[in-house]
C-alpha cells in the first residue's frame, strides 16, 4: 500500500484528492493545523479512513517531524493562504505561509526523505497580467502578494529539482471550484446567494468587478492531475485548465439562470445593477474591487493533454448547475434548522 502525505488536507483540494488516493487504494495521511473551530467538516466523512497529524506551515519543526514519521512516497502540497484578497492585508503572512511553506517542506524532504515524489500546488495568479491564452512558458507577472508568493514556491520547487534531484512537480492549476468552495471565493459566494435570493432569505448579491475573465474547472478534475504528474518517469511541470473563459459577470447570469430568475443589466462602472422583474437583486460594492486585478486567465493545457493524457470533464454550465444545486439544498436545511 502506497502512502501519501496531504498538506491542506481539510481545504476544497485536499478533501477531494483524499477521496481519490483513498480509491486508489492509498494510505492517506494529512497534515492540520491547530484551530480553535472545527475545520473538518469537508473531510468528516473520510474520518476513519484517514491519518491526521498536527503542523502547521510556519513551524519547521513540527513539518520535519511529520516527514520523518510517516515517510510517505508521495507528498501533495496544498496548504496555503489561498485567497487573493487577504493577501493585501496580511502580505507578510502570506509570504511566510504561501512561499516559505514550501521551502520548509522542501528542506524536510531534503533531509528526511528525499526518494519522495513532490507536487507543489502552483497558480495560474502567478501569470497575472501576462496575456491569455497562458502555457508553461508564459512570463509570470503577479499582481497580488499571493501570487508573489506562489511565484518563489514555484521557483523553489523548480530549484530542489536542478539542485537536489528531487521529484518535484508543479501543477500550474487555473481556478477550480465546487460545491466544497470557500465561501468567500467569488463562484461559492453567487452560488449561496443566488440560492438565498430564490429561497427569499437574502435581497442582493454585492460583488467588485464583474469583467474579470476567469478558466473555471471543477476540483474533482483537477486533483486526477496531480496523481499524474506524480506517476510520471520525470518530474515536470504542467498547466491544467479547461481552455474556457468567462466573465463573472457570465458566471452571475447562468447562476441566476439555473434558479429560473433571468436578468436584465441597467447601469454602468460601480453603477451597473442586475435586475430580476424589475428589483436590483446584483449590485457592485466598491470594497470587494481589488488594489490590482487579474483580468484575464485562460489555460492552454495541450501539454498535460499530450503527456498526463488528462482532460477536464465538467463543464461550465455543469459547474455552475452543480454548485447553485448543492447551495439550494444547504440553504433549505438552514432555512429548516432555523424555523425549529
Ligand atoms: P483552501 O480550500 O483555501 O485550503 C487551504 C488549506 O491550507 C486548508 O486546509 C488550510 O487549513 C491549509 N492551511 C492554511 N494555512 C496553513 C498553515 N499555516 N499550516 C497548515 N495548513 C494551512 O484552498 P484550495 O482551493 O483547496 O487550494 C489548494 C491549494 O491549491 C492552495 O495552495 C491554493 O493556493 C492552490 N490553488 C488553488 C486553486 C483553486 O482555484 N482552488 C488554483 C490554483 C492553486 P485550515 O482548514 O486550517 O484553514
Ligand atoms: N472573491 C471575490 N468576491 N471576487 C470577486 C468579487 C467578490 O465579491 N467580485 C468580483 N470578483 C472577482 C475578483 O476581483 C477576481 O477577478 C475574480 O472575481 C475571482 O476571484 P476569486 O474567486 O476570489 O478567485 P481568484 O481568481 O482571485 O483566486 C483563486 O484562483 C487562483 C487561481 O487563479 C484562488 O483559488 C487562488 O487560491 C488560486 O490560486
Amino acid at each position: 500500500m502506497k502512502k501519501a502525505l496531504i498538506t491542506g488536507i481539510t481545504g476544497q483540494d485536499g478533501s477531494y484528492l483524499a477521496e481519490f488516493l483513498l480509491k486508489k487504494g492509498y494510505e492517506v495521511h494529512g497534515l492540520v493545523r491547530r484551530v480553535s473551530v472545527d475545520t473538518l467538516g469537508r473531510i468528516n466523512h473520510l474520518k476513519d479512513k484517514i491519518i491526521l497529524h498536527h503542523a502547521d506551515l510556519m513551524d519547521q519543526f513540527s513539518i520535519t517531524k511529520v516527514i520523518k514519521e510517516v515517510q510517505p512516497e508521495e507528498v501533495y502540497h496544498l496548504g496555503a493562504m489561498s485567497f487573493v484578497g487577504t493577501s493585501w492585508r496580511q502580505p507578510v503572512l502570506t509570504g511566510e505561509i504561501t512561499g516559505m511553506g514550501v521551502g520548509r517542506i522542501l528542506e524536510a524532504i531534503r533531509y528526511e526523505n528525499p526518494k519522495v515524489r513532490f507536487y507543489q500546488a502552483s497558480s495560474s495568479e502567478m501569470f497575472g497580467a501576462a496575456p491569455a491564452p497562458q502555457h508553461e512558458e508564459t512570463k509570470f507577472h503577479p499582481r497580488s502578494p499571493y501570487g508573489v508568493a506562489k511565484v518563489y514556491a514555484h521557483h523553489m520547487v523548480v530549484n530542489y529539482r536542478e539542485s537536489f534531484n528531487l521529484f518535484a512537480c508543479s501543477g500550474i492549476l487555473f481556478n477550480h471550484e465546487s460545491e466544497r468552495r470557500g465561501l468567500e471565493f467569488v463562484t461559492r459566494k453567487i452560488s449561496h446567494a443566488v440560492a438565498r435570493i430564490k429561497l427569499g432569505a437574502q435581497e442582493v448579491l454585492e460583488l467588485g468587478n464583474l469583467y474579470a475573465k476567469r478558466d473555471w474547472g471543477h476540483a474533482e478534475d483537477y486533483v486526477k492531475a496531480m496523481w499524474l504528474m506524480l506517476q510520471q518517469e520525470k518530474p515536470d511541470d504542467f498547466v491544467i485548465a479547461t481552455g474556457e473563459t468567462h466573465s463573472v459577470k457570465e458566471f452571475v447570469d447562468e447562476a441566476f439562470k439555473v434558479v429560473g430568475m433571468p436578468l436584465t443589466w441597467e447601469g454602468e462602472g460601480v453603477h451597473e445593477v442586475g435586475k430580476f422583474q424589475g428589483k436590483v437583486v446584483v449590485r457592485i460594492n466598491p470594497k470587494y474591487i481589488r488594489p490590482a486585478e487579474v483580468d484575464h486567465l485562460c489555460g492552454d493545457y495541450s501539454k498535460a493533454k499530450k503527456i498526463l493524457k488528462w482532460e477536464p470533464a465538467i463543464k461550465f454550465s455543469q459547474l455552475v448547475e452543480r454548485m447553485v444545486s448543492a447551495d439550494l439544498e444547504n440553504v433549505r436545511k438552514e432555512l429548516a434548522y432555523h424555523r425549529h
